[in-house]
């Protein structure tokens, strides 16, 4: 069976407003920041797929080994009828869950909900052609914004995978969960990937891979805002950074002017001074207890907690209450 046409919500004109938008207000700021949703073109796509294939990058590696341990729990535990998956990118670790699904039985649909039109296109034919039993359902949308165009009754679980709540700050992350929450219903439930906070030694060169593939993926940004918006960014003379931050427990990623620039998108000038960093992300980490806390806070119930063997990534399984 192929894959229903893709649901659109965020229409061209929409992401381009809103990519407008975040530029003048990031790139007027003070520092200077940029959301990390923006990397997310064809090309940005692939280079976060080359990230998680590196040696380096721990996250998806540790998340596949807790998937692989606990599929078949989640599907008992949760007995969903609908598995909708925020931030899909490729979905290749959700096909463990699928698996697990499909040997349970009672799994209708997959919704995968994703800002990448070509990442979805490609995950959703591959998926309705590998799962021929399954309706397919691929939304276009922005997991901040479209949570309530998710497709309602029946039992849902709503999967959130990667780690990507870090990217978050922790104001948007207590709105994310509490908006999750109220487009839930009671009996409903989350499952939700995050990384932990361990040794920065260990989380420092995955976020700067000795091959270069972060930078790349880092100074995608820039081609994106330089292709859609007409700017004249210069990406090589921008140098990649990653930085730990022990106050707030995320990494940083950053872009260093290299040089002074000045740099022309929408009506403005934007100055650089020569060593002048630009934030493109943070990726928080955390703890077991902050997890259940918040999200107890947005009204869900954790009911079960897993990490891999080398306890680098928790998964946690919650009940919307
Ligand atoms: C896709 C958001 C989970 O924060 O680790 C990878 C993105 N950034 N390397 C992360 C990312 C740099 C990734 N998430």
């Amino acid at each position: 069976m192929s894959a229903e046409p893709l649901e659109i919500y965020l229409e061209e004109q929409d992401v381009v407003r809103s990519l407008r938008q975040d530029v003048r207000v990031g790139l007027t700021a003070e520092p200077k920041w940029l959301p990390p949703k923006w990397f997310y073109d064809a090309r940005g796509s692939e280079l976060f797929e080359a990230i998680t294939r590196l040696p380096e990058y721990y996250p998806t590696h540790a998340e596949r080994a807790v998937l692989a341990e606990h599929a078949g729990d989640i599907a008992e535990l949760t007995g969903a009828k609908t598995l909708i998956e925020l931030g899909s990118g490729s979905s290749e670790k959700t096909r463990l869950l699928l698996d697990a699904f499909t040997r349970r039985g009672g799994l209708g649909t997959f919704v995968p909900l994703d800002v990448s039109v070509s990442a979805l296109r490609q995950s959703t034919e591959e998926i309705a052609a590998e799962y021929p039993r399954l309706r397919v359902r691929g939304i276009v949308g922005d997991f901040t914004r479209q949570l309530d165009r998710l497709p309602t009754g029946g039992r849902r679980l709503v999967v959130f995978l990667g780690g990507t709540i870090g990217n978050l700050m922790p104001i948007e992350r207590t709105e994310f969960l509490t908006a999750m929450r109220a487009a839930l219903e009671a009996g409903d439930w989350l499952l939700i990937g995050t990384d932990l906070v361990k040794d920065p030694a260990v989380i420092v060169p995955a976020y700067d891979d000795a091959a270069g593939v972060t930078a790349d993926f880092n100074r995608n940004v820039l081609r994106v805002i330089n292709r859609e918006l007409g700017a004249d960014f210069d990406p090589e003379a921008f140098a990649h950074v990653a930085v730990w931050d022990p106050e707030h427990e995320w990494i940083e990623m950053r872009l260093r002017a290299e040089r002074p620039m000045r740099v022309h998108v929408l009506d403005l000038d934007v100055e650089f001074a020569a060593g002048e960093e630009l934030r493109t992300e943070i990726s928080a980490k955390f703890r077991p207890e902050g997890i259940a806390a918040e999200l107890t806070a947005a009204g869900f119930d954790p009911q079960a907690f897993w990490t891999d063997p080398d306890g680098l990534f928790g998964v946690t399984l919650a009940r919307a209450d």
